[in-house]
């Protein structure tokens, strides 16, 4: 691989004894990134990672070596601004499920919700404690780590800039990569979905969302052609969103279907998703997006079962541990779909707004479209 094209910043350290020069092993391979021209030196898919020691496909050094905002960084003011001109008809949606559904959470090792009220003199207050993992949810930079077989001493995070695990869970965490970073740069932009379950039922293609129905990239084309974009409909800063169909078919579930579906074996624990690819990484990647999200619980199919520049790894791996790019999960996108199809439109105004809790992990999105 050619390097050329990059700045190499070797991090130096003086051995005492001897004197001598010695890399650090954090050595740090960054593109020269000049946020006036933000793609100028932009990698391909092809180039990622920009050195051999960095994970599979990791984007670490892409916004600097010291960045915290990941894919965050597509959004700035021009596209935000840009963005605006899809309010047309002033028409809001809330995005975001009640914040106890699914009920009982679908991964069984999850607390439900704790809602509790507490009287005051002339006042009522209300108190909730929640696993921000059970609803619909935004997951942070500190949420996924690179990992083989989830074993702990092989964490990495984002752009190497978390050494150790205690860092995250621990007593005293550190504060880099936590969710009020997320908070703070504001999340607004343009929003384009592609109504996968819609496209399925027009041509007659089962959703089967509690299995592991896998959704290909060329998929993803054939909806947003379906839906009368061109090939090219992607600007950076975009923020897409996928209706799999997950959140549909499980509000068509009896309560007691929703009961027993956090209870089935692992063997049979699947649900639908996007399938987990280099193919489908790249054209993510070249898309230049600040954000993805869906209706289902983890965008990509679950179980887990990736494979990116020849190592096991999930979509969660390469995105949050290697883009900084966050997920967006059990989206409620029928209403929004339902209007955007009668309208013939795809597009619409999102903001998001994490809550701003340092060293955070993951949060409601509290995500909202405009139309
Ligand atoms: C956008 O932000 C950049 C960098 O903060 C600033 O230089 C530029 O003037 C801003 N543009 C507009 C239209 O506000
Ligand atoms: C975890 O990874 C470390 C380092 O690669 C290895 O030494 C250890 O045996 C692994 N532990 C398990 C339980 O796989
Ligand atoms: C869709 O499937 C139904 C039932 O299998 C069949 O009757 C119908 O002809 C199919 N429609 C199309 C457009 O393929
Ligand atoms: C679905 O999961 C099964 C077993 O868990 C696996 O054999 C199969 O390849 C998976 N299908 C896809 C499309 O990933
Ligand atoms: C859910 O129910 C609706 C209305 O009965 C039906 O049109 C749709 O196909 C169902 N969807 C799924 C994913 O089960």
């Amino acid at each position: 691989m050619d390097f050329g094209a990059f700045v190499v910043l070797a991090a130096l350290a003086v051995d005492c004894a001897s004197g001598a020069v010695i890399p650090s092993p954090k050595t740090l391979v960054s593109r020269n990134y000049d946020a006036s021209n933000p793609y100028a030196n932009w990698p391909s898919y092809e180039q990622l990672p920009l050195h051999p020691s960095f994970p599979s496909k990791a984007a670490w050094g892409v916004w600097g070596a010291d960045d915290v905002n990941g894919a965050l960084n597509h959004i700035t003011n021009a596209t935000i601004l840009a963005a605006s001109q899809e309010i047309k008809l002033g028409k809001a949606f809330n995005l975001n499920l009640e914040l106890d559904i699914p009920d009982p959470p679908i991964n069984p090792s999850r607390k439900p919700l704790s809602h509790l009220y507490q009287p005051g003199s002339g006042y009522t207050d209300d108190v909730i404690v929640m696993n921000t993992q059970i609803s619909t949810q935004y997951d942070g930079l500190r949420h996924f780590p690179y990992s083989t077989n989830g074993n702990v001493s092989t964490y990495q995070w984002y752009n190497d800039l978390i050494s150790d695990y205690d860092e995250v869970i621990g007593p005293s965490p550190s504060t880099v990569l936590g969710i009020q970073q997320a908070a703070q740069k504001g999340i607004a932009g343009r929003g384009v979905l592609l109504d996968y379950a819609g496209w399925a039922e027009a041509h007659n293609i089962t959703v089967n969302a509690f299995t592991n129905q896998s959704i290909s990239v060329a998929d993803l084309d054939n909806v947003a052609a379906w839906q009368g974009l061109d090939a090219s409909w992607a600007r950076p800063g975009d923020i897409l969103f996928v209706r799999t169909g997950w959140v549909q078919a499980y509000n068509n579930l009896t309560k007691r279907e929703q009961q027993v579906l956090p209870l089935r074996s692992d063997e049979d624990s699947k649900h639908i998703g996007i399938l987990a690819s280099d193919e489908s990484g790249a054209w993510f990647w070249e898309k230049k997006l600040a954000l993805v999200g869906a209706d289902n619980p983890a965008f990509e199919a679950i179980p887990f079962a990736g494979t990116f520049g020849g190592d096991e790894r999930s979509f969660h791996q390469i995105f949050i541990g290697g883009w900084g790019q966050s997920i967006v999960e059990f989206l409620d996108l029928e209403a929004l779909a339902k209007t955007l199809h009668r309208l013939g439109r795809s597009t619409f105004f999102l903001t998001i707004q994490n809550l701003n809790v340092v060293s955070g992990i993951a949060s409601p999105p509290n995500a909202l479209a405009i139309i």
